[in-house]
């Protein structure tokens, strides 16, 4: 698949404006096509949240698959409804899709229940992505809060494994409880990447517990380096936001060079159902992934 630009993609500081293509027409090829697939393996990542590997049927479809990380698909289990799930794994990836998926409510909780081997339905990728070619060269803060480690993981393996095009790397995650935290086996495999670091909170810490106590912008006040020539990844529930945003402007981040990723309920995903809307903006394909100035200035998007 051939990158587009994303209408937010516009590199504002070099007055360079990229051709748009606002309705996204040339990706809405195939998005009618549900991709056949089956789940390859589950695993437990928490008491909520499960890991789950897909892969397409079709072998030409399987190949020709491709995503750019922020992206999500829509995922459908047969006889109980589709559902929008972000992309975690890794771009190089091949063969199959990985999945991180809360137990929410019904299409979520009956996946929990699926077994290796069950059908579901693939469309997509759709959406906005995060804009890591612009990013090249910048040191980058990565931010998650929760669940929002999930479409954060993408972003972190693409940067990971294309170490080289990257500054300094800060990786700050923070969850309620311990037991919440989410890719906990793959922590050290991050830490030890040359320039990334990996920094954890908690609110409520168990006896075992030795990492930092409160909330994620307690670590980004620990960071004593200038930040103004960064970029910004921020994912998590809109609650944080306004909290990581505000520091990190702060800070001296240009709003426009920070990144979040907004969830709505989604049908379609295609910008046909108008279920997804934040006035005109379609949260399904001129998101979700916005930079936090754009989210100011949409009317009720936080
Ligand atoms: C772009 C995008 C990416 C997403 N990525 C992931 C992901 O990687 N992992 C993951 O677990 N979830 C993700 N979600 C959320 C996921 O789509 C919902 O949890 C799912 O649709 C719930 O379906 P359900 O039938 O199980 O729950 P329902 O029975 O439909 O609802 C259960 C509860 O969840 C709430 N809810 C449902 N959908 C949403 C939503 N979109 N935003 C906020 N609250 C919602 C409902 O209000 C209700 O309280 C994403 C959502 C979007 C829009
Ligand atoms: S989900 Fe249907 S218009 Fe966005």
């Amino acid at each position: 698949m051939t990158p587009l630009l994303h209408p937010y993609d516009v590199t504002r500081e070099e007055g360079f404006r990229a051709p748009l293509d606002y309705n996204r027409k040339s990706l809405l090829k195939d998005v009618d096509r549900c991709h056949k697939a089956e789940i390859v393996s589950v695993i437990r990542l928490t008491r909520k949240e499960r890991l789950f590997h897909i892969r397409l049927l079709e072998q030409g479809e399987r190949e020709r698959f491709s995503f750019l990380p922020g992206q999500f698909v829509m995922l459908e289990l047969p006889g109980f409804g589709e559902i929008p799930i972000s992309i975690c794994g890794s771009t190089s990836q091949k063969g199959f899709l990985e999945l991180c998926i809360r137990e929410a409510g019904r299409v979520t909780t009956m996946l929990h229940r699926a077994r290796v081997g069950s059908r579901v339905g693939i469309r997509g990728p759709f959406g906005s992505f995060f804009p890591l070619e612009r990013m090249k060269g910048h040191d980058i803060l990565l931010v998650a809060g929760g669940l929002g480690l999930a479409p954060l993981r993408a972003p972190i393996m693409h940067i990971t494994e294309n170490r080289s095009d990257y500054g300094e790397v800060r990786i700050l995650y923070g969850t309620t409880e311990p037991e919440q935290l989410l890719f906990d086996y793959q922590y050290e495999q991050w830490r030890r990447v040359d320039g990334v670091t990996l920094s954890l909170t908690v609110d409520r810490p168990d006896a075992g517990w030795q990492g930092a106590v409160g909330n994620v912008v307690r670590l980004l006040e620990e960071i004593n380096t200038p930040l103004e020539e960064s970029y910004a990844i921020v994912c998590g529930p809109p609650v944080m936001f306004n909290s990581v945003c505000g520091t990190l402007h702060s800070r001296g981040i240009p709003r426009d060079r920070m990144f979040v990723s907004l969830e709505r309920r989604m049908q379609c995903g295609m910008g046909k159902c108008c279920r997804c809307n934040v006035g005109s903006t379609y949260v399904c394909m001129d998101g979700p992934v916005f930079d936090f100035w754009t989210v100011m200035n949409l009317k009720e998007a936080i």
